[in-house]
């Protein structure tokens, strides 16, 4: 059996392939990369690297020559007609390599999103489907780590939290659960043709963040809610290129609108009890 893994020099990859080590030999893993100097501390593992670029079908197609099972990590590229391209190119890599096994990382609870990125993932749903690949739809939450992160610092030197997410609830999950139920997805038997939304089963609002981070800094913070344009601004005036700003109090707006407040057991069937969210502002505040 051999396991590739790609995006894998990204931080999502990077946690699956240490996951996999724990799981099963190195020399069934595989990690496909875009530029394979970056993946030096990958093949210290003892994990063969190959090149691949999603837009390079030939290099796709020998990424997974010989592999049983691939894990297809999304392209960060906020392009989201290019996304769908380079998407395609993947699974026709995959089609045309005979995997036996796909597993990608989508959007949790897609269809009802109204992110315009859920698309993409929908359609790369659907090209992999065309292949008649058994696939495992790995649909994530929105990682904590992009609403949890040392940037968290300066809001307590504040005072305040700003965001334009109003009391939307947020079933997001860290990284490393997300990694470790891929790794559980692609050792384990039983997962064909399966969807998951790995999200958190218990999902947080900003006014209760606000709270823990009271708690664990020892000061009093506050949640702010501002609205879609005022926090663009805010985004754009401390340096954000204006489409980020944009994603950004996009993302925000969705949550108010309880995109992010559906839960589910599926993240908890696979791998147990999510990360707590105090141990995340716990480690962005060290
Ligand atoms: N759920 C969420 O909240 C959330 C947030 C952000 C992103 N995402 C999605 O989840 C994915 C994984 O997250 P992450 O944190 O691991 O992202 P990341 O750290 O940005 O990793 C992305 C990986 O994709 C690789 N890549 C980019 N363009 C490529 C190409 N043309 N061909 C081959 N590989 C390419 C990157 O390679 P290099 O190292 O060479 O750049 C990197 O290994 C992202 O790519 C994005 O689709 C989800």
């Amino acid at each position: 059996m051999s396991i590739v893994v790609t995006g894998a020099t990204g931080f999502l990859g990077e946690l699956v392939i240490k996951h996999l080590l724990k799981k099963v030999p190195a020399n069934e893993i595989i990690a496909s990369v875009r530029n394979v100097e970056k993946a030096s501390k990958l093949a210290e593992l003892g994990v063969e690297v190959r090149q691949g670029d999603y837009l390079d079908l030939e290099s796709m197609k020998s990424s997974f020559a010989e592999a049983s099972k691939v894990l297809f990590i999304s392209s960060p590229d906020t392009d989201n007609t290019l996304r769908i391209r380079q998407h395609a190119t993947v699974v026709q890599a995959a089609r045309d390599a005979g995997v036996q096994h796909i597993a990608y990382t989508g959007y949790a609870f897609a269809e009802e999103s109204i992110i315009p990125l859920a698309h993409v993932h929908l359609a790369t749903e659907y090209a992999i489907r065309t292949t008649g690949i058994p696939y495992t739809f790995l649909r994530n939450a929105l990682y904590t780590e992009v609403f949890v992160n040392p940037e968290l610092k300066g809001s307590v030197e504040r005072g305040a939290i700003v965001t334009n997410t109003g009391n939307g609830k947020i079933n997001s999950l860290t990284r490393r659960d997300l990694a470790l139920a891929a790794a559980t997805v692609l050792t384990e038997e039983g997962h064909e043709n399966k969807t998951y939304n790995l999200v958190n089963p218990q999902a947080w609002s900003y006014d209760e963040l606000a709270e823990i981070v009271s708690e664990v800094s020892g000061k009093k913070v506050v949640h702010q809610s501002v609205s879609f344009d005022e926090m663009k601004s805010i985004l754009t005036n401390v340096g954000l290129p204006e489409p980020v700003a944009e994603l950004f109090a996009g993302i925000y707006h969705s949550i108010s609108e309880g995109e992010t407040s559906k839960t589910s057991d599926d993240l908890q069937t696979l791998i147990g009890a999510a990360t707590p969210l105090k141990d995340m502002v716990r480690e962005a505040l060290q």
